[in-house]
C-alpha cells in the first residue's frame, strides 16, 4: 500500500516521503480503516516541522494526518461493534507509529473509530476530528453551560467565535447554532464574512474595519457567555470589553505569539473564567462525549463543508500531500483534504 511517511523533522518537500509499506494488521482492539479521505490541520505540519514538540519523533516513522474518513476493512478480536464495510471517521489518528491518515490503510484503536452517519460525505467526515471535537470542547468547558451539546443545550446563550473563516471557526459556529446559540463572530474581511454567514454565523464584525468591541456590544448588550478564541494575545483587551458576567473564554491557539497579557480588574469584575484547550489532554471521557455529540449534529445536517457551507474545500492527491501541508501552513482559508482511495 502506498503510505506518506517521516523519520525526521523539517520542510515537508524535504521530510515528506511516499513509500510502499505492507498493509498492517488489526491487533485486539483495534480496527482497520481503508483511507477515502485524509484531513490536513495545522496540528499535522506543526509536527512535520518540529515546532510544537521535542525534537526527537515519538515514534520512528510517523504518516500525517490526525483526522481522516474511510470504510473499515478489518476488525481486531474484541471488536464487535464496528463490522467490515462500515463508513467511518477518526480522530487522532496520528499517535502512533505509522498509523496517521495518509495513506491508504491505517489502523487504529477502537476508541479513534466513530461510525459516519448515513449520508454524510467522506469530506465531512476527514473534517470533524481536530476542528469539531477542538470547538465542542470550547463550547462546553463554561461555569454555567452545558458539558454537552444537543439542539437547545445553549439556548439563551451568546456565543463569540473569533476567526469564523477559520477551520476550528467554522465548526464552533455550526456547532454552537445547531446547539441554539446566538453566534457572533470576528473576521478580517468581506470574503470571510460571507463564509462565516454560510457558515451560520448570526452576526458578523470585522475586526479591522470596525470597532469590534462597541459592535459585539451593540449586538450582545449583556455580554456574551461564552468566547472560542484563536487569537487571545491579540484579542484579549477585546475580551475583556465584551464579556458578560461568568463568561467562559476558551483559549485553542497561540495563534498572536506566545504571550498574553490579560486586563485583571475588568475580569475580575466578570468573573471570567479563561480556560486553555488542547485536544490531545482533555481526556478520554471529554473525547469521548464530543465524538459523541459531534456525530449526531452531522446526522442532523448540521455539519456541512464546501464553499456554499462556509468552509471551501481545497484538494490534493496522496502524491501531493508535501503541498497540502505547505496549504496549511499558509493558511488557507477553508479545509485541505487530501483524496486517498475511491469511497
Ligand atoms: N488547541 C487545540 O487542540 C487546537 C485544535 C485545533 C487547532 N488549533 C490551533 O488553532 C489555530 C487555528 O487552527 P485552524 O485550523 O482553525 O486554522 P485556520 O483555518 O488557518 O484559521 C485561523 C483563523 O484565525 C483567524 N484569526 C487570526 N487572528 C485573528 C484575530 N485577531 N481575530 C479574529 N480572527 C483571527 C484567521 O483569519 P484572519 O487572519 O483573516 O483574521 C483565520 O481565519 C492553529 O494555530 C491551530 O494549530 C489548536
Amino acid at each position: 500500500m502506498k503510505s506518506i511517511i517521516y523519520t525526521e523533522t523539517g520542510p515537508a518537500s524535504d521530510v515528506l516521503r511516499l513509500v510502499e509499506r505492507d498493509v498492517p494488521e488489526p491487533g485486539a482492539g483495534e480496527v482497520r480503516v481503508r483511507v477515502v479521505v485524509s484531513g490536513v490541520n495545522p496540528t499535522d505540519w506543526k509536527s512535520r516541522q518540529g515546532t510544537t514538540g521535542p525534537d526527537e519523533l515519538p515514534y520512528p516513522t510517523i504518516v500525517p494526518d490526525q483526522d481522516g474518513a474511510g470504510v473499515v476493512d478489518a476488525v481486531g478480536e474484541g471488536v464487535d461493534d464496528l463490522a467490515v464495510g462500515d463508513r467511518v471517521w477518526s480522530f487522532i489518528s496520528a499517535n502512533g507509529n505509522a498509523t496517521g491518515t495518509a495513506q491508504e490503510y491505517t489502523v487504529l484503536p477502537r476508541a479513534r473509530v466513530v461510525a459516519l452517519p448515513d449520508g454524510a460525505s467522506f469530506d465531512v467526515g476527514a473534517s470533524l476530528g481536530v476542528p469539531a471535537m477542538t470547538a465542542h470542547r470550547a463550547l462546553t468547558v463554561a461555569e454555567d453551560g452545558p458539558s454537552r451539546l444537543s439542539p437547545g443545550a445553549l439556548d439563551g446563550v451568546t456565543v463569540l467565535v473569533s476567526g469564523g473563516a477559520g477551520a476550528v471557526g467554522h465548526a464552533a459556529i455550526q456547532l454552537a447554532r445547531w446547539a441554539g446559540a446566538t453566534v457572533v463572530t470576528t473576521i478580517s474581511n468581506d470574503e470571510k464574512a460571507a463564509l462565516a454567514r454560510a457558515a451560520g454565523a448570526h452576526h458578523v464584525v470585522n475586526y479591522r474595519e470596525q470597532d469590534a468591541a462597541a459592535e459585539i456590544r451593540r449586538i450582545a448588550p449583556d455580554g456574551v457567555q461564552v468566547a472560542v478564541e484563536v487569537n487571545v494575545g491579540a484579542n484579549a483587551e477585546l475580551l475583556s470589553q465584551v464579556v458578560a458576567t461568568r463568561a467562559s473564554v476558551a483559549i485553542y491557539a497561540d495563534d498572536g505569539g506566545p504571550d498574553v497579557t490579560i486586563p485583571v480588574r475588568p475580569n475580575m469584575g466578570t468573573n471570567t473564567r479563561y480556560q486553555f484547550v488542547l485536544l490531545y489532554t482533555v481526556g478520554e471521557e471529554a473525547l469521548r462525549a464530543a465524538a459523541e455529540d459531534v456525530t449526531a449534529a452531522v446526522a442532523d445536517g448540521a455539519l456541512p463543508v464546501g464553499e456554499e457551507a462556509g468552509l471551501p474545500l481545497h484538494r490534493f492527491t496522496l502524491e501531493q500531500t508535501a503541498a497540502a501541508h505547505e496549504a496549511v501552513e499558509r493558511s488557507v482559508t477553508g479545509k485541505v483534504l487530501i483524496d486517498v482511495s475511491q469511497g
